[in-house]
């Protein structure tokens, strides 16, 4: 028999037990920073080296962190299931954590990609991108994220994914940002759904939701025993 398919839909609280900052949260990255100023196409034209410094601390950072128990739990879940996790969160905590199909829809903090050729996309071993960097074709590298005002390339690719699902996971996403919120509409009727977030994420009703409401390392551990 074909195994069940598990979307695992994860935002910045997936992350929030290695050391990440959330965003929205009290303390959270955009109360310290205004968000068009360091993560739009304005602010990158305007000020690239206050743009570069912000993503070079937050890739600093990255290299320092480890993926925590939630991460773990859900790479675990492959033993059973089809596991094809949709993320927000531009580490790659759920790839070091072992897990095999992961859809990045805000791009990906360990890589650079060329500001004339979006096709040219660079691995980073090193936190630091700076002014002067260059891709093949001399052009100026910029971060390989998705800035607000910005579309999503990989939307149609996780909409597909989400209708597919058998059983869906939510992990600690507040589910404010648009398109990628959306995504949950998708899920068809009668899917059962989880949401794992201490907090309150702005979810539409609908049915089938059992919310849990832990961080992520223990509402992964509760889940667990239940799927398998
Ligand atoms: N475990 C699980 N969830 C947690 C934890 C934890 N340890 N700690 C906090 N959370 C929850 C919060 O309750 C909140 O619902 O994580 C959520 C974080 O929400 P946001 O900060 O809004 O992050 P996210 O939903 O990922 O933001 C979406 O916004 O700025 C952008 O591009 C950025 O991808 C990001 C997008």
């Amino acid at each position: 028999m074909d195994k069940q398919k598990i979307v695992v839909f994860s935002g910045a609280g997936m992350s929030a037990e290695s050391g990440i900052m959330t965003f929205r949260e009290m303390g959270g990255l955009w109360e310290q920073y205004d968000v068009t100023e360091v993560a739009s196409p304005i602010a990158w034209e305007n000020s690239p080296q206050l743009v570069m410094d912000f993503y070079n601390q937050r890739r600093k950072q990255l290299f320092e962190c480890e993926p925590n128990e939630g991460h773990l739990l859900i790479a675990k879940l492959e033993d059973k299931y089809d596991v094809e996790i949709v993320t927000q969160n531009v580490d790659d905590l759920h790839e070091r954590a072992g897990s095999s199909k992961i859809l990045h829809l805000h791009g990906e903090l360990k890589k650079a990609r060329s500001t004339a050729d979006e096709s040219l996309v660079y691995e980073m071993d090193h936190w630091e991108l700076k002014l002067g960097d260059v891709c093949e074709k001399g052009s100026q590298l910029r971060p390989h994220i998705v800035w607000f005002g910005e579309a999503v390339p990989a939307m149609d690719d996780a909409i597909e994914l989400v209708r597919q699902a058998d059983i869906v996971l939510v992990v600690g996403t507040s589910l404010s940002v648009y398109p990628a919120a959306g995504l949950l509409s998708y899920i068809e009727n009668n899917i059962p759904i989880y949401v794992i977030d201490p907090g309150s994420p702005a979810f539409t009703p609908k049915e089938n939701i059992t919310f849990i409401a832990e961080k992520a390392s223990v509402g992964m551990e509760q889940l667990t025993q239940k799927l398998f």
